[in-house]
This record gives C-alpha cells, sequence and structure tokens, in this order.
C-alpha cells in the first residue's frame, strides 16, 4: 500500500507554474479552436493570422510571468530569506519591499512592524530576566548571611538562657528581679523559635519521601493544634478522606504544613470560632482544606503573606507561611487561599498523588 505523504513534503509545483499553466491552457485552446475556424470557413491567408495570434499569446505569456516574477516572486524571496534570519534569533531582520507603494509594500510594513514589537518583547523580557537573575543573587546572598547570623547567635543564646535560669535558682526568694525571670525566659524561648524557624527557611532540608496515610499526617497535626485551644471556645474539626491512596510525602514536613496553618486559623480567630479541615482527592491530588471563620485577611495584605517576614501580628515572625510553601513546593505540590474579611480564610494544600511506584519510575 502507498504511504500517505507527509504534508509539505510532496512534490511541490512553484506558484508561478499554477498561474501561467491556466493561462497557456486558455491561449492554447483558443488558438486552437481559432485554426479550426480557419480551416472550416477556408479563410484567405488564415495561416498568417493563426501565427501572429500565436505569437500575441507567447508574448501575454512571458509578460505575465516577468511582472509576476517582479511583483510577487521576488518579495516572496525576500520574505522566506527574512523570516530564516528571524527565526534564527536576529531580530535586526527586515523586509525592503515594504518601501513598494502597494498591497504587497503594505504586508511588508505590517510584517516589520511585527518583527519590531517581537524585537521590543524580547529586549522587555531579557531585561526583566537580567532584573530577577539579580533579585534572585541577592536574595540568595542575603539568605546565607541571615543564616549564618542566625547560627552564630543561637549559641550564645543558649549560654544566656542557661545564665539566666542559673541566677533564677540562686536570687533570694524575696528577691524582686524574680518576677521578670520568666518574661525573660519566655523571650528567650521567642527568639530561639524564630532563629529556628530562619535556618530552616534559609536552609530547607529535602523532603524524606514515605509512603504513609496524608490522613493520619492530618490527624496528628490536628491533635497538636487542639492542644493549643484547649481552654479557648475554639472548635477544630476534622473530616478524613478514607478512600485515600498511601501517599509519598514526608509526614513530619507535612505535619509541620498543616499545624502552620492551624495556628494560623487559631491566631485569626479572636474569641469564640470554628476551623473545619476536611481531606479529598481531586484528579491526581489529594487536598487539604482548612478553613476559619477568623478576622479574614485584607486585600492589600493577601499578595503579600507568602513573603518571608510579612506579618500583622505583634508576636509573628512572618516565616510561617513561606516556611509552608517552600515545604509544599518541595512536594511538587501548591498552596492556594481565598479569604474574605471579616468571615474567614481558607487554604487548601494540593499534594500530588505520589505512590511508590511512581517515585522509582522517577
Ligand atoms: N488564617 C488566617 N487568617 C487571617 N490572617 C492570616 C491567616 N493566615 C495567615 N494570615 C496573615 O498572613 C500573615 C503571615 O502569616 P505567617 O504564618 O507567614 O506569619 P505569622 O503567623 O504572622 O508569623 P509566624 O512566623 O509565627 O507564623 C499573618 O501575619 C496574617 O496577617
Ligand atoms: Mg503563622
Amino acid at each position: 500500500m502507498k504511504e500517505p505523504q507527509p504534508p509539505g513534503k510532496g512534490p511541490s509545483l512553484g506558484w508561478q507554474w499554477k498561474a501561467i499553466i491556466p493561462i497557456v491552457g486558455v491561449l492554447l485552446l483558443g488558438l486552437i479552436a481559432f485554426q479550426a475556424i480557419v480551416v472550416a470557413l477556408d479563410i484567405p491567408s488564415g495561416h498568417w493570422i493563426v501565427i501572429v495570434a500565436a505569437g500575441g499569446a507567447v508574448a501575454i505569456c512571458f509578460v505575465t510571468l516577468i511582472v509576476m516574477l517582479v511583483l510577487i516572486q521576488r518579495p516572496l524571496e525576500e520574505l522566506k530569506r527574512v523570516i530564516g534570519r528571524v527565526s534564527e534569533g536576529d531580530l535586526a531582520a527586515r523586509v525592503d519591499f515594504a518601501k513598494r507603494n502597494d498591497d504587497v509594500g503594505q504586508l511588508g510594513q505590517q510584517f516589520n512592524e511585527m518583527i519590531r514589537q517581537l524585537e521590543e518583547n524580547r529586549a522587555e523580557i531579557e531585561r526583566l530576566h537580567q532584573r530577577e537573575m539579580a533579585r534572585a543573587e541577592h536574595l540568595a546572598t542575603i539568605g546565607e548571611l541571615a543564616a549564618g547570623l542566625a547560627h552564630e547567635i543561637r549559641n550564645p543564646l543558649a549560654g544566656i538562657a542557661g545564665v539566666v535560669e542559673v541566677m533564677g535558682r540562686e536570687l533570694p526568694p524575696e528577691s524582686s528581679s524574680r518576677a521578670v525571670l520568666p518574661e525573660v525566659h519566655s523571650e528567650i524561648q521567642h527568639i530561639q523559635a524564630i532563629l529556628n524557624d530562619l535556618l530552616v527557611y534559609a536552609r530547607p532540608r529535602p523532603p524524606e519521601f514515605h509512603p504513609a496515610d496524608l490522613n493520619a499526617t492530618v490527624e496528628q497535626a490536628v491533635f497538636l493544634a487542639r492542644q493549643q485551644v484547649r481552654t479557648k471556645p475554639i472548635e477544630i474539626t476534622l473530616e478524613p478522606e478514607k478512600r485515600l491512596p498511601g501517599i509519598l510525602h514526608d509526614p513530619v514536613q507535612v505535619q509541620q504544613v498543616i499545624l502552620n496553618l492551624l495556628l494560623n486559623g487559631i491566631q485569626a480567630i479572636s474569641n469564640q470560632g470554628k476551623i473545619e479541615v476536611a481531606l479529598r482527592q481531586e484528579r491526581e491530588y489529594a487536598v487539604v482544606r482548612i478553613r476559619d471563620n477568623g478576622k479574614g485577611i485584607s486585600r492589600e495584605s493577601l499578595p503579600r503573606i507568602f513573603k518571608p517576614f510579612f506579618t500583622t501580628r505583634k508576636e509573628g515572625t512572618g516565616l510561617g507561611l513561606p516556611l509552608a510553601r517552600g515545604i509544599v513546593e518541595s512536594h511538587k505540590g501548591r498552596i492556594e487561599v481565598t479569604s474574605e474579611p471579616g468571615r474567614g480564610t481558607q487554604f487548601e494544600v494540593w499534594l500530588p498523588i505520589l505512590r511508590a511506584k511512581d517515585k522509582h519510575a522517577e
């Protein structure tokens, strides 16, 4: 059986031939008909008339061909050449026939304009890319610096904490300084927590994937969050998805993500409220939804909440969400957020359902 020809690969006939063959055909048919009439009517010196008519037909063909070459073939060739240069990256190339004062010239002008815009867009993209690279390098340096600093501060801080503890023990019971010791102790703990977060954020450890039950991971985070609100009128409900398969994930890290989101929810509820946690499967993703009826996030804050150190809380560090996003992204997932100021906030953690065999296949 004959193989079908791929498009554009068959023998092709130039457009000139496609245009000229019908003209030649019509002229030839005319000549033959004319010759037949001359013979039928036996017109005197009719063959001379036929010869002159044939000469005229040849001249018409010739002139048509020349006109086509000048009007169409040359610009077409030039267009092909310039497209070739453009596709190789030379965006300074332009077609000359744009100077012509006819339809083909207009086409050339539009083509040149298109290339000019392409050139402009590429310059803009390159400029943005350069800026982003510079910013990324800058951030990486600052991150390294911050991590180094955090590391350096941790040890002396542990020393100070030890000294404060000893002082506490040695202070006479009636000393008024005793009253401030718990405060000092809690402030030191706060600084230690910030330094730890900063170090984890600046030097995240890669996830250790295990095939585990995501319901159990989330449940553990909910359990820890419930401990935090034992004395408050905040209810945390959990709706697991029993049909979820075992998913490859780092349970410790994912638990930290869910706990960070739950703590944010708790902190957003000023007095009494509810946080609903629900799991579901959607196509190739397991989704954990955390919805609170707290104070919500303002329109101005919403685009900034994942930026390191963005916080609206007095005791906040602004590292909870960037940390969570980093972990979820290292699981090739994403976090989505919607919020209605005054009514509440909903976070969704989308994790791809990776099974053990998928991991081996990577
Ligand atoms: N559920 C929520 N409801 C209302 N606002 C929220 C919620 N989650 C996050 N936010 C807003 O996003 C900001 C950043 O959150 P993020 O967890 O990164 O930092 P933080 O909670 O302020 O500090 P920490 O480092 O202790 O977590 C919060 O300060 C708050 O303004
Ligand atoms: Mg937080």
